[in-house]
């Protein structure tokens, strides 16, 4: 008969769509280890309370071996009859150990204590899998950072041109979000740094185990204070849920960007053969595929956040069995990251920029402008009047289709007496970058400043 963790007071098996709707190995599977993990310090502890003696103990810590190899290379596999991942291994420690060994390895611990300790080793191991990938991505943007130099090109405020930055200014404020995202992961870490184990269903368990040894045994570094918390809690899943969502949306900024500067109208990359793809009827394609799919994988797990919130928001402690939805939209974002942060690290390593269009366009638009009222206040003008003579300078330029730089001294003379020859020395991209040599600001010192810490920083992630 199949393995049941629950049978004694069932006087009939579970209804087909009973078992239908309540088994979950076809996606807790993935957590097959770390359960086998937990039942190796729950026996330590079993042993320590004086419940398995040292034969039962060796005994249970081979079978549990064997049972781990067996998952490892697959010739261990959950049945359609077993519920979850913890009936599964059950079934087969029971083979391996016997039942009478077997039988005595669930003492003192319930699948409430056992999924909440679990889950959480689940995601800390892809959490930190996650922030190490989201590094490569960092160094590649670095490296396109360097190879940049002092490249200008033109910043956008509203996505229309604003002011003249250097494209590894922009390059670096993508690694400073990234950044963020892998501080989120870490502090995300050390906060959930905590062993459920020992909670039992929801009220602690009688038998005089140990959590504090469970939790060493897991290099979890401390044990949960409260059991009902312990099995009934999730934010760790939806706190993680939103560190991966952010770092998802960070991504999907930078794929974005991406996507509008390879277009024929910007022309200011081009993307490598290798990562980008084409038209099943336009010869001529070279499409950004992989940056679309993670602009659109963003959204998903955006809805992957969303739903587990929803899943828990109406839910009583302690544990119901509600929480078992908690897997499946981590697990998928666990997967997409693994999928969208080596693809858009290659994208970002692979892609040329086209140096002399951006620096040609830096200061199109007028984006000079703030440069001459920030003249006109060096010279004293107030700011409030410096900026309308900026504007009319604006004004008359464009509506005799011309640039800043080739309105006439008379005609900057004619719009504001302060507006003197010498204004030109501010009317060049160059100047303009030069110029904004405050903390943080676009200069090239500050910039090369700039992408030395985060060259240290990243090394040190
Ligand atoms: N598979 C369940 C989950 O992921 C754990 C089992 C707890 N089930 C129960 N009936 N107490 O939440």
């Amino acid at each position: 008969p199949p393995v049941q963790l629950w049978g004694g007071r069932f006087a009939s098996g579970p209804a087909p769509a009973l078992e239908a709707i309540s088994r979950s190995t076809q996606f807790d599977w993935v957590l097959a280890p770390y359960d086998i993990a937990g039942s190796r310090a729950h026996a330590v502890a079993l042993h320590a309370a004086g419940l398995l003696n040292d034969d039962e103990l060796a005994g249970m810590t081979s079978a549990l071996d064997r049972l781990a190899a067996a998952v490892a290379d697959g010739s261990f596999v959950p049945l359609p009859s077993d519920e979850d991942v913890h009936t599964a291994l059950e079934r087969g420690l029971l083979d391996l150990a016997g039942p009478e060994l077997g039988g005595k390895l669930r003492a003192g611990r319930s699948r409430n204590d056992q999924v909440a300790t679990l889950y959480r080793l689940y995601l800390r191991d892809a959490a930190r899998r996650i922030a190490f990938a989201v590094t490569d991505l960092q160094a590649a943007l670095l490296e396109q950072a360097t190879t940049a130099g002092a490249a200008p090109m033109a910043g956008r405020t509203h996505f229309q041109h604003a002011q003249p930055v250097l494209l590894a200014h922009l390059l670096a404020a993508h690694v400073q979000a990234l950044g963020r995202d892998v501080d989120r992961i870490r502090d995300w870490d050390a906060r959930h740094d905590v062993s459920p184990y020992g909670s039992g269903a929801l009220a602690g368990s009688t038998l005089g185990l140990d959590p504090a040894l469970v939790a060493t045994q897991l290099g979890l570094s401390r044990p949960a204070e409260n059991s009902i918390d312990a099995t009934a809690s999730r934010d760790f899943a939806a706190e993680l849920a939103f560190a991966f969502s952010m770092l998802a949306v960070d991504l999907s900024r930078w794929a974005e960007e991406i996507i509008v500067f390879a277009t024929a109208e910007f022309g200011y990359l081009r993307l490598h053969d290798g990562y980008s793809t084409g038209s099943s009827i336009m010869p001529q394609k070279k499409n950004p595929d992989i940056a679309e799919l993670v602009r659109g994988k963003a959204g998903r797990l955006i809805g992957n956040l969303t739903g587990l919130l929803a899943t828990l928001k109406g839910m009583p402690l302690a544990y119901n069995r509600d929480l078992q939805e908690d897997k499946e939209p981590l697990i998928d974002s666990v997967t997409q990251l693994e999928l969208m942060l080596p693809a858009i690290t290659g994208l970002t390593a692979t892609l040329t920029w086209n140096l002399p269009r951006l620096e040609a366009t830096a200061s199109q638009g007028f984006s000079l402008a703030t440069d001459i009222a920030e003249f006109l206040v060096k010279a004293e003008v107030p700011f409030r009047v410096a900026h309308e003579a900026a504007g009319e300078c604006v004004a008359l330029a464009e509506s005799t289709d011309r640039e800043l730089d080739q309105l006439t001294d008379t005609e900057f003379a004619g719009i504001h007496p302060a507006l003197t020859p010498q204004v030109r020395s501010v009317l060049t991209v160059a100047g303009s970058l030069a110029a904004r040599d405050g903390l943080g600001g676009t200069a090239p010192v500050r910039v090369a400043e700039q992408l030395a810490q985060l060259r240290d920083r990243v090394a040190a992630d």
